[in-house]
């Protein structure tokens, strides 16, 4: 059913920045990000490592563009008050919150369920009469299964104190869990930090019983009361008027649950060709939801972008030329397992780059908005030039390129990977593409 929202829901932009202090956000710059004809906007879609705009320090979420950079673009664009926003790879919520923020109705989909919990918590943090429920009472076990996947970094004894407080928090209806998840997932990558190496999304895991972390029952309940405390001072009781609804969803990009021809703006950063398993990355947290990704590959190899590769179709990739020529750079390049693996992982990632840009491509409005942040990056010495790619891709699809703006990028994924420094590159850029649907 569309429900049609009075007037523009203006918030007071009333933004917590530190545990204890709120203060009042100055209002944006009246800056298009799409008008490059009056002047570029001076806000770039990277994120600021230390950000807490919309509640991103709360859960820093890898490869998220800004909250104030997605706002500035979605008051810019002068599209109706009943708008639908959609962002087919929502990660931790930044669009599904800037669109709340502006009044807009939003959907956000991710495959994974740690970000959804992340995008609930934001976004219910600021909606009216939402009371935000700390967890307080835990159950007790016998002992953690043994086949508990937390056990890859606890001891038995800390594993089983987590696992109690995860039993309890799935029994809780997802609105009053989220924010004690959250909480728990702080508390647990604090706890094992030791196993984050220089890239951040590749977590090890204890190699030896004396490398599992132990922390006591009550040490571990005080952790977590305190992290749930520090995520309560940060949610903003607002003061104002109705939110429209955001609609959270654990889905495949490539499998939308929306209908045709409903959404009039598409914000999104879709996984980049840069090798990140985003279930790796976030293996612990998904360890408390009960996934172990050591010993069900089914999560890790669903994600776009993972270094596991499914059964190769039979059929070749329908891509256009931009798209073919990386797929036969790549295979031809001399270097070991280009034109085996290397090949493969290029064509499974370009398959769900598309199988992503077709479903968003169907539930879009004739005269409706996409905009795209993609990253460019190397295979080797070869140029990924991911947005030429979906700028084509989407061409085919009936899109019309509206702007191109593009940012460069000191420090990605590649220049922390050592072997990957061995190759001749230059500066890769950030590009925010915006088309419109003909
Ligand atoms: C670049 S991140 C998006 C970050 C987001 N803009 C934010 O603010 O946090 C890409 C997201 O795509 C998700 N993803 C990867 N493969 C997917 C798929 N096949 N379907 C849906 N989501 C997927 C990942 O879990 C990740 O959260």
């Amino acid at each position: 059913m569309i429900t049609k929202y009075p007037s523009r829901v203006r918030r007071e932009k009333k933004i917590a920045t530190s545990t204890r202090q709120r203060v009042t956000q100055p209002e944006l710059p009246v800056v298009s990000p799409l008008d490059r004809g009056q002047g570029r906007s001076t806000l770039s879609p990277k994120r600021p490592s230390e950000d807490t705009a919309g509640l991103a320090d709360v859960f820093p979420y890898y490869a998220g563009f800004g909250y104030d950079w997605a706002r500035a673009l979605l008051e810019s664009l002068h599209v109706s008050d009943s708008a639908v926003v959609l962002d087919p790879w929502n990660g931790s919520g930044t669009t599904t919150l800037a669109a709340q923020h502006e009044g807009f109705r939003a959907v956000g989909i991710d495959r994974n369920p740690v970000a959804n919990i992340v995008a609930r918590l934001r976004v219910d943090a600021y909606m009216t009469g939402q009371k935000m429920t700390l967890a307080s009472a835990v159950g007790k076990r016998h002992s953690a299964p043994s086949d508990d996947p937390l056990h890859a970094w606890f001891t038995p004894d800390s594993t089983k104190r987590i696992r109690e407080w995860a039993d309890h928090l799935s029994l809780l209806p997802i609105r009053q869990s989220c924010l004690p998840y959250v909480a728990l997932f702080r508390s647990i990558r604090a706890l094992s930090s030791a196993f984050e190496g220089s890239n951040p999304t590749w977590v090890k895991r204890a190699k030896s019983d004396e490398e599992l972390v132990t922390v006591s029952a009550a040490d571990f309940d005080a952790m977590l009361m305190e992290q749930q405390d520090f995520i309560a001072s940060r949610v903003i009781a607002s003061s104002d008027t109705l939110s429209p609804p955001v609609k959270i969803a654990t889905a495949l990009s490539s499998a939308l649950p929306v209908p045709s021809k409903c959404v009039d703006v598409v914000l999104t950063s879709p996984p980049y060709l840069t090798r990140i398993d985003y279930a790796v990355a976030y293996t612990r947290e998904l360890a408390v939801l009960g996934h172990d990704i050591a010993k069900d590959r089914t999560l890790r190899s669903a994600l776009m972008g993972t270094t596991l590769i499914r059964r190769e179709s039979d059929s070749p990739p329908r891509v256009g030329g931009t798209a073919r020529t990386l797929i036969e750079d790549v295979a031809s390049h001399s270097s070991k397992a280009s034109s085996g693996y290397y090949r493969k992982q290029v064509v499974q990632y370009l398959d769900d780059l598309t199988a992503g840009l077709d479903e968003v491509t169907r539930v879009s409005k004739s005269g409706a908005s996409l905009h795209l942040v993609v990253q460019d990056s190397y295979y080797k010495d070869i140029p990924v030039k991911l947005a030429d790619i979906c700028v084509e891709e989407c061409t085919m699809r009936g899109w019309d390129l509206t702007s191109l703006d593009p940012y460069v990028v000191k420090r990605t994924l590649t220049s922390v990977n050592k072997a990957a420094r061995n190759y001749k590159k230059s500066d890769v850029s950030e590009t925010v593409i915006s088309l419109r649907k003909s």
